[in-house]
C-alpha cells in the first residue's frame, strides 16, 4: 500500500461527531496508515479516550502537561512526527482557535508547533456554522492553505436542519489519502472506461453482463489520486464515482462509444476496462414500447454488431497510451496477446472471466507491447489498479525520455 507508515495524527474535539471520529480511525488504520489521536478534554466528556486507543493502537493525548516521557516535549516532538494533521469534527472553538493562534490545550498547541498540512473537518450546529465569526474563522484558515471540508447539509443532533453534520468518514478517509498521495501524474488526463453496457430490447428488457464496475472504478480513483485529471466513463452500476473524478454516466455501447470519443483527443491515457456488448438486439418493437408476448410461443431476437470502441481507438492512435483488458475463459495469453495486436495496444491486462467479474478480487496478467509479460497473484482491485497504475507510469515515463 501507498499510504503504509504514513503518519497521521487526527484531531477530536468536543461536539457530538466525535463518535463518528471512531469510524474514521477503523477506516485510516485499514488503510495502514499511522494515526495518532489528540482529544480535546470537552471530546472526552462524548467519547471515552479508551475507545481512539482500541481502534488505533496508540496512546491517546489530551493533557498537554501529562508525563508521557522525560526526553519528549510531547506537542513539539509529536509535530515532527506528523506527515498530516486531521481535525475532526472540528467544533467552532477549535476553528477560531486555531485561525487566531491560540494555544490553551494540547491540540491547539500542537497545531501551532506543526505548521503542515492540515485538513479539518467542521461539525456542528447550524447556527453556529454560519456564523460570521465561524465563516471568518474558515476563511482564514483556507487563506493559510488548511483543507476544509464542506459540511454536509441534514439533520443535525439538535433537531435542526441545515449544513453542519459530519462528513461521511469513507469521503473524509478518500480526502485524507489524496493528501499524502505523491501526484506522479499530475498533468496528466485518463480517460477510463467501467462498468457493463445494457442493450434494450424493449422499453425495460436488455442484453447485459455481470459487470460490477468495481475493476474501472479503483483503476480511476487510483490515477486521480495521483494527480491525473480522470474521466470515468461507466454503464450503469450500483457504486458511487470515485471523489475528484469526472464521471459520465451512460448504458449503451453506442452511448459508450459517442462520449469516449468526444473525449479522446484530450486523454493521455486510455484504459478500457468496461465489459461493452459486442452485439445489440435490433429493437423488437419500433417506438421504445414494451413487447407485447401475447400469442408467441417462440421469438427469434436479431442481433447486430456493436462498434469495438477499443478497435476505433487504436486505428486513431496519436499520442495516445492505449489499455486494454481481456476477459477470457479459456487461452488466456494467446488471446490477450493477439487482441494486443489487433487493436494497436500499449498493453493489455488479461483476466479470467472466472476472477474478474463482479467480485472485490482479480486474478491478471499483464502484457505489454514490447512483449514482457507481469503475472500477478490473486489480489483486491485495488492493489491491482495500483500495480496497472504503476505500468502506465512507467510507460509514460519512458515514453517522456524518448
Ligand atoms: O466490473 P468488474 O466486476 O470489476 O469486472 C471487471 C472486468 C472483468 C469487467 C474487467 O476486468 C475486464 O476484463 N473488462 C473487459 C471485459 C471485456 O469486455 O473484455 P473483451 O475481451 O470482450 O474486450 C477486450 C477489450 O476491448 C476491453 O478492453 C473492452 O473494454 C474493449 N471492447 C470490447 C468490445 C467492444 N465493442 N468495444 C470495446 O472497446
Amino acid at each position: 500500500m501507498k499510504l503504509e507508515g504514513d503518519r497521521v495524527t487526527l484531531g477530536v474535539t468536543g461536539g457530538i461527531a466525535a463518535y463518528k471520529a471512531a469510524e474514521l480511525v477503523r477506516l485510516m488504520v485499514k488503510a495502514d496508515l499511522r494515526v495518532r489521536i489528540i482529544m480535546t478534554p470537552n471530546a472526552t466528556r462524548f467519547v471515552a479516550p479508551l475507545t481512539f486507543q482500541t481502534l488505533s493502537l496508540s496512546q491517546v493525548r489530551v493533557d498537554t502537561f501529562e508525563p508521557v516521557s522525560p526526553d519528549r516535549v510531547e506537542h513539539v516532538a509529536l509535530a515532527q512526527e506528523t506527515d498530516l494533521l486531521v481535525v475532526a469534527p472540528a467544533t467552532a472553538n477549535i476553528l477560531a482557535k486555531m485561525a487566531r493562534g491560540i494555544a490553551d490545550d494540547l491540540l491547539s498547541t500542537f497545531y501551532l508547533a506543526y505548521g503542515g498540512v492540515t485538513l479539518v473537518a467542521p461539525a456542528m450546529n447550524t447556527q453556529m456554522y454560519l456564523h460570521p465569526a465561524t465563516q471568518e474563522n474558515l476563511e482564514i484558515l483556507r487563506k493559510r492553505g488548511v483543507v476544509v471540508l464542506d459540511p454536509q447539509e441534514g439533520e443535525l443532533a439538535c433537531g435542526d436542519y441545515g449544513p453542519g453534520r459530519f462528513p461521511d468518514p469513507p469521503y473524509i478517509l478518500e480526502r485524507v489519502v489524496d493528501l499524502l498521495y505523491e501526484k506522479d501524474l499530475h498533468g496528466k488526463t485518463f480517460l477510463v472506461t467501467a462498468g457493463p453496457t445494457r442493450e434494450y430490447l424493449d422499453a425495460v428488457r436488455f442484453i447485459s453482463n455481470p459487470s460490477s464496475g468495481r475493476m474501472g472504478f479503483a483503476l480511476a480513483q487510483e490515477a486521480r489520486r495521483r494527480g491525473a485529471k480522470v474521466y470515468l466513463v461507466s454503464g450503469p452500476t450500483h457504486l458511487t464515482p470515485p471523489w475528484g473524478v469526472e464521471y459520465v454516466p451512460v448504458t449503451s455501447a453506442q452511448e459508450m462509444f459517442q462520449r469516449v470519443l468526444d473525449l479522446y483527443s484530450g486523454a493521455d491515457v486510455v484504459i478500457k476496462a468496461a465489459a461493452v456488448a459486442d452485439f445489440r438486439p435490433v429493437p423488437l418493437v419500433e417506438d421504445g414500447a414494451k413487447f407485447k408476448k401475447e400469442g408467441r410461443r417462440r421469438l427469434v431476437v436479431e442481433l447486430e454488431a456493436n462498434p469495438d470502441i477499443l478497435a476505433t481507438l487504436g486505428e486513431e492512435k496519436g499520442h495516445q497510451l492505449l489499455v486494454g483488458f481481456a476477459a477470457e475463459s479459456r487461452d488466456l495469453l494467446e488471446n490477450a496477446q493477439a487482441k494486443l495486436a489487433r487493436k494497436n495496444l500499449d498493453m493489455i491486462v488479461a483476466n479470467e472471466i472466472t476472477a474478474g467479474f463482479a467480485s472485490d478480487t482479480n486474478r491478471v496478467v499483464i502484457v505489454r507491447r514490447d512483449g514482457s509479460i507481469r503475472h500477478l497473484p490473486l489480489m483486491s482491485k485495488e492493489a491491482v489498479a495500483e500495480v496497472i497504475i504503476d505500468e502506465v507510469a512507467a510507460l509514460l515515463q519512458a515514453g517522456k525520455a524518448r
